[in-house]
Parts: C-alpha cells; structure tokens; sequence
C-alpha cells in the first residue's frame, strides 16, 4: 500500500520555517499597515511580540503549537466574503503564505525581532521603560482594575495606558486619584469627565508628564487649578466644557505648544480671553460650542414623516427627544407620541438615538454615532460598520461587554 506522504508535495519541514526570513515579510506585506506602528486596529500589533502573542488579549493571535486557538489562523482562513477575515483588505492569503503560518504555528512559532519601519513618528511614543517601571505598571492596573476602574493599554504591545474614570462620576474625587500612581510614564489619556475632581486633584495630575489627551468636562476645576498643567507639555487635547474655568484661566495653557484642540463650550471665557489663547497657539482649534449653540437657536425636525401616522410632517407639531427635535402630521400624533415616545421612537426617520455605550463592545474603541444597532430596546454603537455587522451576526457574543 502506497504511504499517503508519498502523495503530498515536498514542503519544507516545520523547524525550517523561519520567521525573520518567511513568516515576518507575510505579516510585513499583508497586516503592519493596519496592525503595526501607524495604526493599530481592532487594538492589535503584529509587529511586538507582545501583540503577536496576545500577551494582553483574550483570544491570542497566536498560541505556539495549537492552530486552533491561534485566532490569527481562524481568520485568515475564513471565507474571503466574510466580514472578519484577514487581511481586512485586498485579496486572501495566498495558498503558499497559508502554508508558511501554518507550518511556523505548527512549529512552535519561534520569533524573532524585526525591523519595523514606520512611516509617521508614533504619537503615544514613550521614553523606554525600565523592567521597574513596567512591573509598577502592571501593578497599578491591577489596582485599578480590581476597585472597577478602566484601565487599559492603548494597543496590544503598547507601553501607553488609557485611564476612563468618568464611569464612576462623582464616587472619583481628589483622593482616588492617588490610585493612578505608578503609571506616571505611561498614562497618556485621562477622562475625569462629570467626577467630583476639582483644583486639588489636578496637582496630582501634574506628575503625569506623558499625558496627551485629558479630559476635565464637567468637574470642580477652575482657573486656579489650570496652573497644575503647565508641565503638560505633551498634551494635545484639553477639555473643559461645563467648568467654571474663565479667560484667566486660559492664560496657564499658553506654553503648551502641543495643543490641538481645546473644548471651551459652557465656560465663563469670553471672545476676548479666546482670541489671547489662539494668538499664542496659532495651530490650536478652540471650540465654543458655537456651532452647537446656532443650531439650537434655529430647530429643523430630524423626520419628513410622522413616526404615528406615517403622513408628510407639519413643522409646527413637534416634541423634543434626545435633543432631537421629531415633527409629526397633527396634533393628536403629537399627543399619541408623548404618551409613549419610546415606542415610536424607533419609527422616527432620520432620528439617532444616542447609544447608550461609549466603547464599541466588539474593539473598546471610541464609538461612531453613525454606526448603531437596536438592541433590546436600546442603541449600541460601534467604531466602525464591520464591528456592527459582526454584532449583528452573533449579538449574544457582545452582549455582555455593552457597557453603560
Ligand atoms: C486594512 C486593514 C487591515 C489589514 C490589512 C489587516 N487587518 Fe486584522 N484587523 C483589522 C480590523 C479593522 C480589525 C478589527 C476587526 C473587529 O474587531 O471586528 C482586525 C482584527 C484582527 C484580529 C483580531 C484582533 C482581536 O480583536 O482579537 C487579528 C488576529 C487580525 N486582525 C489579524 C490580521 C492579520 C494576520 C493580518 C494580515 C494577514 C491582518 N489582520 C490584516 C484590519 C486589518
């Protein structure tokens, strides 16, 4: 009887597999400008080992030894029109390029580090950590993680860590902000949105130098405590909407020549006190809310048909949901949708609820307001259409990472 190996074709065993020489121009060629230095999607590096080997992740991309629970290998072979499969663009892996991944997994995935060139400086670069400082920061996030607190990594394989207490509202004042200590080096984005921090608690925040995204909408922050971030000097996004801060205030942000956005809606600055700002910072785009604020001067209705009745609207019978405002044919519509908004709103065309989520559940990215789903009675957004579409195939799968 004729062995079966007989009939395979002659490929190179697994040991010779070698990922600088054939594995790593595959991901090269074919992943890194989607999982590499310039962008991370679905927060994935393939070019750390750190990435590549889901040191951080739930669902490794690769498992030495086990095909199966390799999720890269589940998606790049998953059917061309399928939309997960790997690469996210252009045409499949080849057959061959298959082969190589296959043979090196199989084979213990032996890696070595590549020479990664990056087109565009990375914005979260760090200076390097010392094996301390990383151990202090994983002990950190732990801290934090085990009080329920959000603390993530910016990407898989990335030093930088994004810390999101605005979740916790007012139960985070001054004194929890002592729990962000260790991460000094490597905190680059901070949300205190609608906490119970206030001046004293931004002395705390000076000692993070990395910093590069801090959000303070809607806490106890006034002028005086502006002058804790003058030491930002990586900081390129500031939010202060709904705070006390006033045109003096300003005044502590003049040397931060990073900064490229700056949110003033709901303050006491005046024009004047913004004019000052966006002649020391000529790149700075300051926003008001004035755009916001015109358009709540002069409502349009969302919808061209009665959410009740399905009729041509008449603009002037109409209720406010969410924000939005929702015209209908009469006045008995109107009544009928009062009663019971919720049941009609689903009916409102042109209407976007606001989802309820911030994070996309599939990816923890920020979520695209355009890119939402009813479920359960309610709106969840996503990041971008693909992750919709993966919802809506296997909702069951993320239900329970919706959070809000
Ligand atoms: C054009 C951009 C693009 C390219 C090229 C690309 N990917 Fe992706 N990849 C994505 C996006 C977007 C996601 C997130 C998808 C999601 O979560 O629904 C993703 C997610 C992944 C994940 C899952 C991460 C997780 O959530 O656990 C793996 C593994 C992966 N890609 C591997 C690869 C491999 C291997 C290649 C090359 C063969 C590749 N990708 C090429 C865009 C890309």
């Amino acid at each position: 009887m004729l062995s079966i190996a007989l009939l395979l074709p002659a490929v190179l065993p697994a040991e010779d597999v070698d990922f600088l020489k054939d594995v790593w121009p595959i991901l090269e060629s074919r992943c890194i400008e989607c999982h590499g230095p310039d962008k991370q999607k679905g927060k994935l590096r393939l070019d750390t080992k750190a990435g590549l080997f889901g040191e951080d992740a739930k669902y490794p991309p690769v498992v030495a030894g086990d095909l199966h629970e390799s999720s890269l290998w589940e998606l790049i072979n998953l059917p061309a029109d399928d939309p997960d499969v790997m690469p996210a663009e252009g045409d499949p892996l080849t057959a061959d390029q298959i082969d190589v991944l296959k043979r090196w997994i199989e084979g213990g995935a032996a890696w070595a580090q590549p020479e990664v060139a990056s087109s565009k400086p990375d914005p979260l670069a760090l200076p390097q950590l010392t094996d301390e400082q990383r151990k202090t920061r994983d002990v950190a996030m732990a801290k934090l993680a085990e009080q329920g607190l959000y603390a993530l990594t910016v990407a898989a394989g990335h030093d930088a860590v994004d810390v999101n207490l605005s979740l916790q509202r007012t139960a985070v004042g001054d004194a929890q902000l002592e729990l962000l200590g260790g991460l000094e080096p490597v905190l680059v984005w901070l949300n205190l949105s609608g906490t119970s921090v206030a001046d004293g608690g931004l002395k705390s925040v000076a000692n993070f130098k990395q910093l590069r995204r801090l959000n303070l909408s809607k806490t106890g922050v006034t002028d005086a405590g502006l002058a804790h971030v003058t030491g930002l000097g990586e900081l390129t996004y500031l939010n202060l909407y709904g705070t006390k801060v006033t045109d003096a205030g300003l005044m502590h942000l003049t040397g931060l020549t990073k900064l490229e956005k700056v949110f003033l809606w709901q303050t006491e600055v005046t024009d004047a006190g913004a004019a000052t700002l966006a002649k020391a910072l000529p790149g700075l785009k300051i926003n008001r809310g004035v755009e916001l604020a015109a358009k709540a001067a002069e409502p349009t209705p969302v919808n061209a048909k009665c959410p009740v009745s399905g009729q041509e609207v008449d603009a002037a019978h109409f209720s406010e949901l969410e924000g939005q405002r929702v015209a209908f044919c009469c006045g008995d519509c109107k009544a009928k949708f009062d009663a019971d908004p919720a049941s009609f709103a689903a009916k409102v065309d042109g209407f976007a609820a606001a989802p309820i989520n911030d994070k996309c559940p599939v990816t923890g990215q920020p979520v695209d307001k355009a890119q939402t789903v009813s479920f359960e009675g309610k709106t969840v957004g996503f990041c971008c259409g693909k992750c919709k579409a993966a919802f809506e195939k296997e909702p069951a799968k993320f239900a329970a990472k919706i959070g809000g």
